[in-house]
């Protein structure tokens, strides 16, 4: 399988002198296309911040991020065009779906289809929806779904460009336990589906059996997490 993504040795510091924080401590990552992953760990440990560095958003400042194999970050400096590769090949989901309020579900879905530059963006859209379960609720705006569906249209906006990497950071936080675990089936079925590679920050232990990797974090230092077998 390709690797979408893979980090190798990024080590990141914010500030300096005593007030210095390790945010990324030593990091490496292989995310073959077609696994979904969690990442866990404590507030502070430095999810987000290896969620940009993945996502090409604010680099690392040491280390080398390569994307489906070939370098594109090195030591905070970009070896290709980042923007084009985040809009083209790349899924963004938040803790907040931050849906364009004056733009209906389908409309949502669909702008980003066009600036991604693929045809019949209407028609993408709708597909999209469907696919998420949500095509009922197409003509509707933000602030008529509930934040499930919310979600769920945010996520059919990241999959526009069929990205080979799709990045989440905390996406079922405003949602409840049954809500949380079918977005998290979602993107179980998007990479299992669709072969995208998929990282998702989470806090919730409930759900953790869909992922096929699990990771966690601790002050800056990534490790897999030792999965554990629930008493019954
Ligand atoms: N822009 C920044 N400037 C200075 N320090 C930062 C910045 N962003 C993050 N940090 C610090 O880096 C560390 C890691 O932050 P990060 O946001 O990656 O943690 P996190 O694991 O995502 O936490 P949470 O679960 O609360 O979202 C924290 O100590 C944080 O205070
Ligand atoms: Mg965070």
């Amino acid at each position: 399988m390709v690797n979408a993504v893979e980090a190798v040795g990024l080590r990141k510091t914010y500030g300096s002198g005593p007030g210095a924080v390790v945010a990324l401590d030593d990091v490496s990552l292989v995310l073959p296309r077609g696994t979904v992953a969690a990442l866990l760990g404590p507030s502070g440990s430095g999810k987000s911040t290896l969620i940009k560095a993945l996502g090409f958003v604010s680099p690392a400042d040491t280390g080398t991020v390569l994307f489906e194999g070939k370098a594109v970050v090195r030591d905070g400096q970009a070896l290709a065009d980042l923007a084009r590769l985040r809009r083209q090949h790349l899924g963004f989901v938040f803790q907040k779906a931050n849906l364009t309020s004056f733009l209906n579900a389908r409309e949502n879905v669909e702008i980003a289809c066009e600036f991604g530059g693929k045809r019949q963006a209407r028609q993408r859209a709708r597909e999209l929806l469907s696919y998420l379960g949500v095509a009922a609720r197409e003509k509707s705006y933000p602030e008529m779904l509930s934040g499930g569906e919310q979600q769920r249209v945010a996520i059919a906006r990241a999959l526009a460009n069929e990205p080979s990497l799709i990045l989440a950071d905390e996406p079922t936080a405003a949602l409840d336990g049954a809500r949380s675990r079918s977005v998290m089936e979602l993107f179980r079925k998007v990479a299992h589906d669709r072969g995208a590679a998929v990282l998702v920050v989470t806090h919730d232990h409930r759900a953790l059996d869909v992922f096929d990797v699990l990771y966690e974090m601790e002050d800056g230092r990534l490790r897999p997490y030792a999965r554990t077998v629930a008493a019954s």
